[in-house]
């Protein structure tokens, strides 16, 4: 994995991205926005790659961590397949390039035109939650007159050690099947023309930064597949999900080769083929978010910097207590340091994108940036108090290509019926 800060670094007392001051950028699309790395991307696609190179591994991007199609056309150029949770997310892969045979359908709430979309491009395979889910895609392939290759996503019950809102290994959680809750389902697929059993699979949470719980997690799902395998199932591939955490503020993450060691030392013995989706190590680090400074406002209690970018651009703080480091672009000397709270436009209390941060108090016009906005940042932005969303934005060396534009106000009401 790249350190962001090789990519977004201070030169001659500005910030820039590869070899482009934010200053300029900022001039030329505007802020808010999301400003990539594509040396950042390049680096991380190939070190997760040549990181699994030992053991045969599909990599299958985790579509929704950041779903822009030139980017995605990068990712899936490098070797990777896609890991989706929508129709959409179908499409939007298929335009970019996947490969329909490096895909791989998970999410826990599959609908008929989804499943029946997947099958008509020639996914890989369905990553199936549900008993319901098995039934539904049984009847679609037979209406097809198909066989859809099913892996059963199972709930390992262990505690991923992250955020619980990202959490998803446990029985408290909606994603999985119970072990316990296999055998009729793999009775049904055995019995049923329609399905083929072609692995198991689990994903734990996101953003893991201890080893422990992955590893456990691919141990466990290494010593049920050998049982499944002496019962007389088939199966060809184990999917370990992804999770791999990043670098926000003080957390030291696995590197690429720790995880993939880890993964592969558990799941060599059984021979089955790998697969993984990473979403937000592999392009978390490849963004920042710019903002500019519309003011400052100062209360009995506080320091509230108003910025341009809101939680409907980078929804983690609010949703998650995420933290993101910020940086003035241009570095101020001197001056006494307080504590800021940099907070966006939009009618919430919640709206907010870091707290008590100790800098000297930045005025009117000043830009900021927000760092690790690569992942769960444009691809869940929303229009919330309709604001247009912001323009996503390619550096590569010394120039920039708009990757999407900024969002138009008549967008926003497009599909109104008025
Ligand atoms: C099934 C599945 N796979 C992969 C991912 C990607 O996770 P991450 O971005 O943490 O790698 C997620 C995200 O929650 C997921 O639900």
């Amino acid at each position: 994995m790249v350190k962001d800060i090789e990519c977004f670094a201070v030169k001659h007392g500005v910030y820039h991205c590869e070899g482009v001051p934010l200053t300029q950028l900022a001039r030329a699309v505007g802020t808010p926005a999301y400003i990539y790395s594509q040396s950042a991307l390049e680096a991380n696609c190939a070190g997760l790659i040549r990181a699994f190179a030992g053991y045969p591994t599909l990599p299958c991007f985790a579509v929704k961590a950041m779903s822009n199609l030139t980017l995605l056309r990068h990712i899936f150029g490098a070797g990777f397949g896609a890991d989706l949770v929508s129709g959409g997310e179908l499409q939007r892969s298929l335009l970019a390039g996947a490969r329909p045979d490096q895909i791989v359908f998970s999410g826990v709430g599959k609908q008929s035109e989804e499943i029946d979309q997947a099958l008509a491009a020639g996914i890989l395979m369905f990553n199936v939650e549900s008993p319901y889910e098995l039934d539904l895609i049984a009847t679609l392939a037979g209406q097809r007159g198909q066989r859809a290759a099913v892996s059963l996503r199972v709930n390992p019950n262990i505690d991923a050690k992250t955020n619980a809102k990202i959490a998803t290994g446990l029985y408290s959680t909606k994603f999985g099947l119970p072990e316990a809750a296999l055998p009729p389902l793999l009775d049904r697929i055995g019995r049923d023309p329609h399905l083929e059993l072609v692995g198991i699979g689990c994903h734990i949470g996101s953003q893991i930064v201890d080893i422990q719980p992955l590893r456990d997690a691919a141990r466990q799902m290494v010593r049920l597949a050998s049982h499944l395998q002496q019962q007389g199932h088939k199966l060809r591939y184990l999917d370990l999900g992804g999770g791999l955490g990043i670098r926000y503020d003080q957390e030291v993450p696995p590197s690429f080769s720790d995880y993939a060691d880890a993964l592969i030392q558990a799941v060599r013995p059984s021979g089955l083929h790998l697969i993984i989706e990473p979403g937000r190590a592999l392009v978390g680090n490849t963004a920042i978010l710019l903002t500019k400074v519309l003011g400052v406002k100062t209360t009995p209690e506080r320091h509230f910097v108003i910025v341009d970018a809101a939680m409907n651009d980078l929804i983690r703080p609010t949703l998650y207590g995420s933290y993101h480091e910020i940086s003035p672009v241009v570095a101020a000397a001197g001056g006494e340091e307080v504590l800021c709270d940099f907070v966006g436009p939009i009618c919430e209390t919640g709206d907010f994108l870091a707290k008590g941060r100790r800098m000297r108090l930045p005025a009117g016009g000043d830009l900021m940036l927000l760092r690790s906005c690569g992942a769960y940042g444009a691809s869940m932005a929303s229009q919330y108090n309709s604001r247009p969303r912001a323009p996503e934005v390619l550096v590569s060396g010394t120039s920039h290509q708009i990757v999407r534009r900024r969002e138009t106000p008549a967008a926003l009401w497009a599909d109104e019926l008025v």
